[in-house]
């Protein structure tokens, strides 16, 4: 493993021990690993090999330039939701043919942005979206995608479940052939595509089949009423493992997509964001503090909620550990991870078996490629967290940490008369 190990008793980022980058460039920050990032996405790519398939990575699982570079120089193209990620993805090498536009709520100008960057595909997904595009298409034309909710739960957490007919996402199946009619007779539109995306941290395969062959026989029903549908985009979701999930193997998820949409000849774009950023990012912090309360022990970290919001938004789970290696047979008393933050939700972690620390010992947050760095923010005045690059023995400042200074000429005072 080259990726993220203890070796010599520390932990390593590839070849580079993390207390060194953290002593070089001080704490929190996050560290990705080039090989990581790579490894996954090779591994992603391989398993889909069979298949006419272009990977388009969703930047907002973490938009570094840096990052979306490294998938770009790969092959990969990208999946954005914002004039700001397409700005990002073009910005860091990705062709505009390769680029994929989702989201509820794309503006007018962002809509115009797309057109006049040709990028490869927007995935419509409502009526009035539809007719904002008809009305900037009509001379130019646009060949578009429209995005489907399939009404599948997703058996995921319900702030990043998608596919339900009560959520805000996409076309609800029962009207999905009369909205393309509805685009296929507006002057400059020709509905090509169907997408679909039913959640993030999908760990069972089913809802995912469930979603793929209700989108298939879509396609057969369109064909049929005289759409001329050439590719289907089959989104992301695919989940990894945090703690003791199982996700689905990749084979496995390819035998679905070829089970579910092969035999349509139509052409396969995904959409993975998690699963190929998310175990090759570290969020690393030192210790402020080692606090017995009144009836529980407190580590207090330099890392905040405002630095990694997962926990505090979604429950979620990260392995937290010594970036010195515990020694065996050390004794470890359970302690609750926290940050500087004043409210109660800023913790981490309950209840988490550590041995004594002392002030500035590291600690690395497992798993925090993804939705990391990206929901991030300055809250309680808090300086953005930097993200760093390692390449084998290298690493690079990939985002800098501003300065104070910096964050001050953010706002100004109001100039009144
Ligand atoms: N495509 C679309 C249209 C999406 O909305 C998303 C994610 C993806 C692709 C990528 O999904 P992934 O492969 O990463 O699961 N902040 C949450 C996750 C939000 C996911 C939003 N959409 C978290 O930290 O768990």
């Amino acid at each position: 493993m080259t990726e993220f190990d203890y070796r010599g008793g520390e932990l390593h980022a590839e070849d580079i021990a993390i207390a060194e980058i953290a002593e070089q460039i001080g704490t929190p920050f996050y560290c990705y690993s080039t090989a990581a990032l790579t490894n996954r996405y090779n591994a992603f790519k391989d398993a889909l090999a069979s298949q006419d398939i272009t990977i388009c990575y969703a930047v907002k699982a973490n938009s570094n330039q840096a990052v979306i570079k490294t998938f770009a120089d790969l092959g990969a193209g990208a999946d954005i939701v914002s004039g700001g990620e397409m700005r990002r993805a073009l910005a860091a090498g990705v062709p505009a043919d390769r680029i994929i536009f989702s989201g509820v709520g794309k503006t007018r100008d962002e809509l115009a942005y797309a057109l006049s960057e040709n990028i490869h595909k927007i995935n419509v997904e409502s009526v009035p979206e539809l007719k904002v595009l008809g009305e900037l298409a009509v001379e130019r034309g646009a060949e578009i995608g429209i995005r489907v909710n399939p009404d599948v739960d997703a058996k995921t957490h319900e702030k990043i479940s998608t596919g339900k007919a009560d959520n805000k996402f996409g076309i609800d199946i029962g009207h999905a052939r009369e909205v393309f009619a509805q685009a296929r007779a507006m002057p400059g539109i020709k509905p090509v595509s169907v997408a679909v995306h039913i959640g993030s941290q999908l760990t069972d395969l089913t809802p995912l089949r469930n979603a793929y062959r209700t989108v298939a026989e879509l396609v057969t029903a369109l064909r049929s009423d005289g759409h001329e549908i050439d590719s289907i985009d089959l989104g992301g979701g695919l989940g990894i493992r945090y703690k003791d999930e199982t996700p689905p193997a990749l084979t496995d998820y390819a035998k679905v997509v070829q089970e579910t949409t092969g035999n349509l000849g139509c052409k396969l774009f995904v959409e993975p964001g998690r699963m190929l950023v998310g175990n090759a990012g570290i969020l690393v912090t030192q210790v402020i503090y080692d606090k017995q309360g009144q009836s529980r022990r407190f580590v207090i970290v330099d890392a905040a909620m405002n630095d990694l919001v997962r926990p505090a938004m979604y429950e979620a789970y990260h392995a937290i550990e010594p970036v010195q290696e515990t020694a065996a047979g050390a004794s470890l008393t359970d302690a609750d991870i926290v940050g500087p933050i004043c409210e109660t939700g800023d913790t981490f972690a309950r209840g988490r078996a550590l041995p004594a620390l002392k002030t500035g010992d590291f600690l690395a947050f497992r798993s925090a490629g993804a939705y990391g760095a990206v929901m991030s923010s300055t809250y309680n005045s808090r300086l953005l967290v930097p993200e760093v690059l390692v390449k084998g023995n290298e690493y690079a400042v990939v985002r800098r940490r501003p300065s104070y200074d910096e964050l001050l000429k953010q706002d100004q005072l109001a100039n009144w008369q």
